[in-house]
């Protein structure tokens, strides 16, 4: 066991300037009932290159913080604080207009449900095409060429046939590959999946995650990858971030968080995770729910349902570091030996 990041990737990664640096990033929506706050303090950065996992229970404020990133919550509802980064610029502040330019061309996205991605009415080359032609001069003729090889590219058999179709021709599978042909046609710095397969059966999902795994290494384009699933992150990621109640709990290097995560929260995500765990007669999973952002307790927010809670844990928890690259939100981190993935 040790706490040294182990990928080269990795290492890659963090020699270079952040590509995105996401500082201090709080978010709250006006309700009916007031203001809801569903993050605080979010800060963690990117690497050209990097691919980052980022799990939690539902509600943690995964998909918010890609949102916010992309600067696609409601703005008048949305009240955001903080900072992100993005190549040095701040695109919290950055006038729409070139938040636009900067959504597609620089920064991409893609969601778990392609159809709400897709317009029915026209056919998927088009789509790509337009999303093509929306950042690059090009005539209609080449957009269309560019549009034929990246449905090559993410493995869509006779590409030139499949251009003409309509989302509703295509199964699953295919409408999430034509997502992810349109996301990367421009060439993004980054790209932010939001739960890309869970929709998916198994099978598709491990061809659509060998897909954003083998086109990443090949482009460099960084991946920011939201999911539930550890099993994922630990296959494509180089670096894992644990949300807990709308705030980062742990942030590391993939290899050694899944050895020897030191937040309470990660391990026992990682005690619940079938197959990446030791098969067990009875999988452990974490008693309890996350609390509501209307209900939000002071001190540690997992504190109720830590096995490890302890006097001390009704304090407030900054992020602190525990190793080199390593970042924990919890005082208890550096004294804990808790059980990872892999044993
Ligand atoms: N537009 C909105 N208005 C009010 N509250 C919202 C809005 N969007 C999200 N929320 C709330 O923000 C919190 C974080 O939601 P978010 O969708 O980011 O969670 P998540 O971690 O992505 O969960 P899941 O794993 O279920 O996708 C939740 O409490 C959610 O109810
Ligand atoms: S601060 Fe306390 S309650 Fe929170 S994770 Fe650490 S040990 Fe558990
Ligand atoms: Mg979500």
């Amino acid at each position: 066991m040790n706490d040294q990041p182990s990928t080269s990737s990795f290492d890659g990664g963090i020699a270079s300037a952040p590509l995105l640096d996401v500082r201090g990033l709080s978010l709250a929506f006006a309700t009916a009932d007031g203001e809801l706050p569903v993050t605080r303090d979010v800060t963690f950065s990117v690497h050209p290159g990097e691919r980052v996992g980022i799990v939690g229970e539902s509600g943690c404020g995964k998909t918010v913080t890609g949102l916010a990133i992309l600067r696609l919550l409601p703005q008048q509802s949305t009240r955001l604080t903080g900072e992100i980064r993005f190549e040095g610029q701040d695109l919290a502040k950055l006038p729409a207009r070139r938040m636009r330019e900067v959504r597609g061309r620089d920064i991409a996205m893609i969601f778990q449900e392609p159809m709400s991605a897709l317009d029915p009415v026209f056919t998927v080359g088009e789509q790509i095409s337009e999303a093509y032609r929306t950042h690059n001069r090009v005539s209609r003729r080449e957009a269309r060429e560019r549009a034929i090889a990246a449905l090559a590219d993410v493995g869509i058999p006779a590409p030139a046939r499949r251009y003409d179709e309509y989302p509703h021709q295509l199964s699953g599978g295919m409408r999430q590959r034509v997502m992810i042909a349109m996301a990367l046609i421009c060439e993004p710095k980054l790209l932010i999946a939001d739960e890309p397969t869970t929709a998916l059966d198994v099978t598709i999902q491990a061809q659509i995650i060998d897909l954003l795994r083998a086109l990443s290494e090949r482009t460099g384009t960084a991946l920011i990858f939201i999911t539930h699933d550890l099993g994922v992150v630990a296959e494509i990621c180089t670096r894992l971030i644990t949300m807990y109640a709308g705030e980062v709990v742990e942030d590391a290097p993939v290899d050694p968080a899944l050895i020897r995560p030191r937040h309470p929260y990660t391990s026992g995500l990682l005690r619940s995770l079938p197959g990446l765990a030791q098969r067990r007669a009875h999988l452990p999973s974490i008693p309890g729910r996350v609390p509501s952002p209307l209900a939000m307790p002071a001190g540690c927010r997992f504190r109720s349902r830590c096995p490890q809670a302890m006097d001390g844990c009704e304090r407030p928890q900054p992020l602190l570091p525990v190793a080199p690259e390593r970042v924990a939100r919890c005082w208890r981190a550096p004294e804990l030996t808790l059980p990872g993935a892999v044993s």
